[in-house]
């Protein structure tokens, strides 16, 4: 399992890291098996798993049981818990209370929190708890409402130089990594210089440590597709053709035939 110092020390090296979403043990295990230094389970759970419109509603209580369920299926992977909407903005005692919750309750190694210098004392006193905190800067999509959508983030030489304040705030409160996400890529280059700790990217483009994905969109499953993701797969032909095939096949008869009829000995 990668710690902390030494997803720090692979920033160092110049070694890329692989990070992936995940939600469910079965896609954990999996994942675990192929190799990825870190799992997240993100709140992007909201939209890729329970089928909400945005990450707005999902809550403390859903984000520990997946992240349980992650966790079992995964036992050797290092795994990060995005905090749900809201919870980033409370008094840092509850801040610490639901981080604490991640790490007892759901198996989490570290807690993910949207926000930029606002954030940072919280942030200061999470670390100072022993809970490693990772950042989320750029489009933070628990901000959808005021934004108005997914666009990309810090175009303007002003709202770049914003970034880089925030994301040097957050290193110096402690944070151990910080996910870009939707940025140009020159400013994720600058804000990579930057930093001692490793940047992760989504739609960052190549100058940053590390790159994570949601476990759909690199599967090729949903009816959206992010243009910055790369569908190694397209998985949702493909399991909507094995699901019309079966469905032929119980109409026709044809499933079950001999060979899955159960014999004595099955029990
Ligand atoms: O919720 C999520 O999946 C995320 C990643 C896209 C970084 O926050
Ligand atoms: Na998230």
């Amino acid at each position: 399992m990668r710690s902390v110092p030494e997803l720090v020390a692979m920033k160092a090296r110049g070694e890329k890291i692989a990070m992936l979403t995940a939600y469910d043990a079965p896609s954990a295990r999996i994942a675990q098996a192929a190799g990825v230094d870190l799992l997240l389970v993100g709140d992007s759970l909201g939209m890729v798993v329970l089928g909400y419109p945005t990450t707005l509603s999902v809550t403390l209580e859903e984000m520990l049981h997946h992240t349980r369920a992650v966790r079992r299926g995964a036992p050797d992977v290092f795994t990060v818990m995005d905090l749900p909407f809201g919870w980033a903005h409370r008094p840092w005692s509850e801040v610490l209370a639901a981080s604490v919750r991640a790490i007892q309750e759901g198996g989490a190694h570290a807690v993910k929190l949207e926000g930029g210098e606002e954030i940072a004392e919280t942030v200061a006193r999470l670390t100072a708890a022993g809970i490693p905190v990772m950042g989320h800067l750029g489009l933070r999509p628990q901000q959808v409402y005021r934004l108005g959508g997914y666009r990309m983030q810090g175009r303007e030489e002003r709202e770049a130089e914003e970034l880089l304040r925030a994301a040097r705030a957050l290193e110096d409160a402690g944070a151990f990594a910080l996910v870009l996400e939707l940025v140009p890529e020159a400013l994720a280059r600058r804000i990579s210089q930057a930093l001692r700790i490793p940047t992760i990217g989504i739609g960052a483009g190549r100058a940053v440590d590390g790159q994570v994905l949601v476990w759909h969109d690199l599967l090729g499953i949903g009816e959206r597709r992010p243009r910055f993701a790369r569908a190694y797969l397209d998985l949702e032909r493909e399991i909507r053709a094995a699901v019309a095939a079966y469905v032929a096949d119980v109409r026709s008869g044809a499933f079950p035939d001999r060979e899955h009829v159960p014999l004595p000995e099955d029990g």
